[in-house]
């Protein structure tokens, strides 16, 4: 459904991806793992180009582009099929949580607003927030904006949503609402390809773990074989230093 071919990227002289290539399927919850640093924001941005890739070849819906000359039509096309999810909302501040919905169905979608409306109310109730119809992003906590960020994409019925790194910027007891809601759009079956630090959703959520360092994928595969027998060293390393915070069983 979305395959990325050897996506390159430097800033400067510095190569920030190294040919990475990922297969995601319908239905996939893709998670990315890695140190700061390593490139995750930066390859996540490249899939639906708000990024600029040097060079990489995307095929996503079954048609086929080159990232390194593609037109602006082709840019349009792939942001229609994607969503993201930003680590701080990136919310209007001065429309509400219904219009920060509607924005992208009425404008970027061209769904006449009377149509619109009932869907991105839809949205707003699947993350519970139907009640905050109304309120403007600085009357609702992090998490609760977070959660209006994820209706947003969901109402535009993308192909995949990418989120990066969506709980990081919030109180640890707004972790779980938003964990929740993620947790749920996956067991619908959405396909969602996100940058997180949350090892318990990596592990009991995803479909595929993706661990990258330095550019590269150093390793990848199945949540319960990533966590219980890694192949690589520094995946261990990764591991040890990050699963006795997070008190997930010690298995290496
Ligand atoms: N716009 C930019 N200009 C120059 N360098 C950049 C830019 N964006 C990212 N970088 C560099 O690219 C490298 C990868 O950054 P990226 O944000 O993709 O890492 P990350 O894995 O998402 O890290 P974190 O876990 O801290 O979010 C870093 O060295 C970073 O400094
Ligand atoms: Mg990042």
């Amino acid at each position: 459904m979305l395959t990325v071919k050897n996506i390159e990227k430097s800033f400067g002289d510095k190569k920030v991806l190294d040919g990475i290539s990922l297969t995601v399927n319908q239905g996939d919850v893709v998670v990315i793992l890695g140190p700061s640093g390593s490139g995750k924001t930066t390859f996540l941005r490249s899939l639906n180009y708000l990024e600029h890739a040097d060079a990489g070849e995307l095929e996503l819906d079954g048609k086929s582009y080159d990232l390194a000359k593609i037109s602006r039509k082709d840019v349009l096309e792939i942001r229609k099929k994607t969503a993201f999810v930003f680590q701080n909302y990136n919310l209007f501040a001065n429309k509400t949580a219904l219009e920060n919905i509607l924005e992208g169905l009425v404008i970027a979608r061209k769904v006449p607003k009377e149509k619109a409306i009932p869907i991105a109310e839809n949205a707003l109730k699947k993350v519970g927030l139907l009640e905050k119809r109304d309120f403007y992003p600085s009357q609702l906590s992090g998490g609760q904006q977070q959660r209006i960020g994820i209706a947003r994409a969901i109402a535009v019925k993308p192909e995949v949503i990418l989120f990066d790194e969506p709980t990081s910027a919030l109180d640890p007891e707004l972790i779980g609402d938003v964990l929740d809601v993620m947790k749920e759009l996956a067991e619908e079956g959405v396909t969602m390809v996100v940058v997180t630090h949350e090892m318990s959703f990596a592990r009991d959520v995803a479909t595929h773990i993706i661990f990258m360092e330095g550019g590269h994928i150093i390793e990848e595969g199945d949540p319960k074989e990533f966590f219980t027998r890694p192949k690589e060293e520094r995946t261990k390393q990764f591991l040890t230093r990050i699963i006795p915070e997070l008190n997930i069983d010690p298995v290496i």
